[in-house]
C-alpha cells in the first residue's frame, strides 16, 4: 500500500474545470509581473512563485507572445469586475461581495476597503486549495459548496448590501443551471445584484469539442456561451432582473489596446466577443415598469 502525503486541496490534484483557476492565476501574476502592467497584483504574483506547481510547463512561458495576450486579456476582464466591485462598495462599504467560483482570484487584495464582508463560493476540492494557500483574513470566508446550490445563500447577511460576482465560472455550467442560478440571486438579493461574464457561443463550441487551446493546454467544455448581441435575453431569467448592463472594458496596452473600448461596441466585433455584464435585481413587486 502507497501512502500519499500530498495535502487535502493540492494544485497538481485538481479536476479540469478546478485547474482553470491556476489558468485565470497565472495569466493575471504573467500581466501583474509587467512594468506597465494594467493589473497590480502582488499577492497573484506571490501565489504563483510559492505554488508547486508547473506553470510554464502547463500554460506557457511569459516569453510566448500568446500568453502576455491573455494576460492582458485576464487583466482587462478583472479590471471589468474590480471596478463594479469597488463601486458597489462606495456605495455599500459595509456590504457583501460574494464570489461564486472564486477560486483563487486575489480580488479582496485589490479592492478591499477595510469593511466589507467577502465570502468565497467554490467547489469542495477548490475551496480546500484556496484555504490553504491564500492568507486568511477575518472579513472574507470559505464556503465549500456549488454555485448552483442555494446553501450558499443562507450564509449571506443582506443587511448591508449584496453583490454577487460570478467571474469566470458560468461557461461551465449548463444553460439551464445558468438561468435558475441567475434567478436564484435576483430573488434572494435584490439590490445591487450581480456582475457575470460569458464567452460567445463559437467560443463554447470549439472549447465543448475539445479544440480550445493555450500553448499546449486545451481548456476544459463550456456548455454555457452568450453572445453580447444576446445580453439582454437575461432579463427573462427571473422578473426582478430589472437592468442588464454591458460592462465595457478599460483601455488596453500599445496603440491596438487602447482601441479596445470602442472596438467592442462596433456591430461586427460585438456580436463575437466575450462579456461583463452587471445584473440589477429589484425587490418583488416592482419590478414592473423599472
Ligand atoms: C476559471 S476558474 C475562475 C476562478 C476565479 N473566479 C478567477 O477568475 O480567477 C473557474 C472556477 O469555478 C469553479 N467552479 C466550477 N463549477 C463550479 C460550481 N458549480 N460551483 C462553484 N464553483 C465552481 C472552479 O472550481 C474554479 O475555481
Amino acid at each position: 500500500m502507497t501512502t500519499d502525503h500530498r495535502p487535502a486541496g493540492s494544485p497538481n490534484d485538481l479536476g479540469p474545470v478546478p485547474e482553470t483557476a491556476l489558468w485565470t492565476l497565472y495569466h493575471r501574476a504573467v500581466e501583474a509581473r509587467r512594468p506597465d502592467t494594467l493589473l497590480p497584483d502582488p499577492m497573484a504574483v506571490r501565489l504563483v512563485e510559492d505554488i508547486d506547481y508547473p506553470f510554464e510547463q502547463r500554460f506557457g512561458s511569459p516569453a510566448e507572445p500568446s500568453v502576455r495576450l491573455q494576460g492582458q486579456l485576464q487583466a482587462l476582464r478583472v479590471r471589468c469586475f474590480d471596478h463594479e466591485v469597488a463601486d458597489f462598495l462606495l456605495r455599500h462599504p459595509r456590504g457583501t461581495v460574494v464570489s461564486l467560483g472564486a477560486g483563487l482570484e486575489t480580488q479582496f487584495w485589490r479592492v478591499d476597503n477595510g469593511r466589507a464582508q467577502w465570502l468565497a463560493v467554490d467547489l469542495p476540492e477548490s475551496a480546500a486549495l484556496r484555504e490553504r494557500l491564500l492568507p486568511a483574513e477575518p472579513r472574507q470566508r470559505v464556503l465549500a459548496c456549488s454555485a448552483t446550490d442555494s446553501r450558499w445563500t443562507d450564509e449571506v447577511d443582506p443587511g448591508n448590501g449584496v453583490l454577487v460576482t460570478a467571474q469566470g465560472l458560468l461557461m461551465y455550467l449548463r444553460p439551464g443551471e445558468v438561468r435558475d442560478l441567475i434567478a436564484m440571486c435576483a430573488e434572494h438579493f435584490p439590490g445591487d445584484g450581480m456582475v457575470l461574464d460569458a464567452v460567445p457561443r463559437w467560443f463554447s463550441r470549439l472549447a465543448s469539442e475539445g479544440r480550445m487551446r493555450s500553448g499546449g493546454y486545451t481548456v476544459p467544455p463550456m456548455p454555457w456561451g452568450m453572445d453580447a448581441s444576446e445580453q439582454q435575453q437575461l432579463r427573462t431569467a427571473h422578473p426582478a432582473v430589472a437592468e442588464v448592463r454591458d460592462v465595457v472594458p478599460p483601455p488596453g496596452r500599445g496603440r491596438l489596446g487602447r482601441l479596445v473600448p470602442y472596438a467592442v461596441r462596433l456591430p461586427v466585433v460585438r456580436a463575437k466577443r466575450p462579456s461583463v455584464v452587471h445584473l440589477r435585481f429589484v425587490a418583488k413587486g416592482r419590478a414592473q415598469g423599472s
